[in-house]
């Protein structure tokens, strides 16, 4: 008999992890608190943009036409409990409200509202990004309150999908790394894996702490990577260097790489900058704060660099806001999402609006979201829309739909020809082509 999985919780990770599991062949059953959220999953749909996520649901939910029927959704802890011989959870890991560390009650309460219903055998997967020590800590949770007792254990599976390419990097992850205590566990997880280990995905098998810290300790690598050629921005501009020639030139070492080194307004979204703070906020409750310390200054060159566009754009409009007129290009943390999570784009639009500037807002994706984190803000149907009239133009969010924007048109447009690159991906030459003044971050003479 194949093994019966469920998935607790249904954000991106959830929805995508619980279609990708039903696409590999097995037998899935969908839990969220959230009605609504369940309802339009039984249908197929997701509150989400991730593309192609909907049309591997279409593909397994039940009742769907033409659909596998691998798929369903409920709300009932019960119905999840009595189904599945491995539960995912894969509920979300906020920051805690003022404070760095990170806020387990997601986890706590899935844990808590599982565990009693457990009377038959079952492995419990934590997929969630947590501060490590709490799979030791859940595992005893497991034991106390499931009436399976010892038969019920406990597994930590971190998942490093990125948003934009969710599906992508669940159906064929770079690694996969498995945190057990027992052979069992490590068993039923490669039997839920063997496909894309066929396929030659690395199987890693850690213990517990190891397997936490690989997702927070990977995030903390990426974040470095950007922070630190955003300082080598910074250091450019006093210099009269370019960081995007800079960046090139480094990353042809292998031991560097390209990615991760594209210099401008930084990073954001519900993980990085989240996943940093939480890792410096654990690290002091373990008495090694002086090993992560380095993570203050990842930080704030990064919440520097937004900072530093609103400077940039008030320095063009010759010192001040007041009375002028910004599109805003992007709202989104990075393309192909919807996601506005400590979005680096709508904190500089925040900022300026703030600052007395009349900002209208323009995403593909991120619209909704945008409007009800800011609903303040200016919003333009279109980029073409948003250039308007506008005394400057920021770039603030990479979407291809920008790139591939006629500058020739919209200069006809604009009040000003001004550009401000928050991403430094346009193309200079054919936008000062077009009459605009072209600036991008970390390039004093791009
Ligand atoms: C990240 C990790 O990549 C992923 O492995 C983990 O599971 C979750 O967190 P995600 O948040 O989807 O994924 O986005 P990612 O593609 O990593 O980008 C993060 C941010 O960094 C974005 O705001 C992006 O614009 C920015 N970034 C990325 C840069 O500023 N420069 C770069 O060179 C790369």
């Amino acid at each position: 008999m194949p093994l019966k999985l469920t998935v607790i919780g249904t954000g991106y990770l959830g929805a995508t992890h619980a279609a990708a599991m039903a696409e590999l062949g097995f037998e899935v059953l969908g839990l969220d608190i959230d009605e609504g959220k369940v309802a339009l999953l039984s249908q197929g749909r997701t509150p989400i943009y991730e593309p192609g996520l909907d049309d591997m649901l279409a593909r397994h939910v039940v009742g769907l036409e033409g659909s596998s029927g691998r798929l369903r959704f409920t709300t009932s802890w019960q119905e999840v409990a009595e189904f599945g011989d491995v539960h995912f959870v894969c509920v979300n890991t906020p920051q805690k409200q003022g404070e760095y560390g990170c806020d387990m009650s997601h986890v706590d309460s899935a844990f808590a509202l599982l565990a009693p219903h457990l009377r038959r055998p079952a492995l419990v997967v934590g997929k969630s990004t947590v501060p490590v020590g709490s799979a030791a800590r859940l595992a005893g949770k497991l034991r106390e309150l499931a009436p399976a007792g010892d038969e019920v254990e406990l597994a930590w599976n971190p998942e490093f999908l990125r948003e934009g390419f969710a599906v992508q990097d669940t159906m064929h992850p770079d690694r996969i790394v498995v945190g057990v205590a027992s052979e069992r566990a490590e068993s039923l997880l490669r039997e839920v894996y063997s496909g894309p280990v066929a396929e030659g995905t690395p199987f890693l098998v850690a213990d517990y702490p190891t397997s936490e810290l690989v997702k927070t300790a990977a995030n903390a690598f990426l974040a470095t990577k950007i922070s630190f050629i955003n300082a080598m921005a910074e250091v450019c501009e006093s210099a009269g260097g370019d960081v995007a020639m800079l960046a090139q030139a480094i990353g042809h070492d292998d031991r560097i790489g390209h990615k991760f080194l594209r210099a401008g307004i930084g990073f954001g979204g519900g993980c990085l900058p989240k996943d940093i703070r939480a890792f410096m906020a654990r690290a002091g409750e373990l008495g090694a704060d002086q090993a992560l310390t380095f993570l203050r200054e990842v930080d704030s060159v990064n919440m520097r660099r937004r900072t530093h566009m609103v400077e940039l754009a008030r320095e063009a409009l010759g010192g001040s806001f007041l009375g002028r007129r910004i599109a805003v290009l992007g709202a989104t943390f990075k393309p192909d999402s919807d996601d506005v999570r400590d979005s680096p784009a709508l904190n500089v639009a925040g900022q300026i609006h703030l600052q007395g500037g009349q900002v209208t807002v323009y995403d593909p994706k991120g619209m909704d979201n945008a409007r009800r984190v800011f609903p303040t803000l200016g919003y333009a149907r279109s980029a073409l829309d948003a250039v308007r009239g506008a005394d400057i133009v920021l770039h603030l969010t990479e979407w291809r739909e920008f790139r591939e924007l006629d500058p020739a048109r919209l200069a006809e447009v604009a009040g000003q020809r001004h550009l401000l690159d928050g991403r430094n991906a346009l193309d200079a030459e054919q936008w000062r082509k077009a009459g605009w003044t072209y600036r991008a971050m970390g390039r004093p003479n791009a």
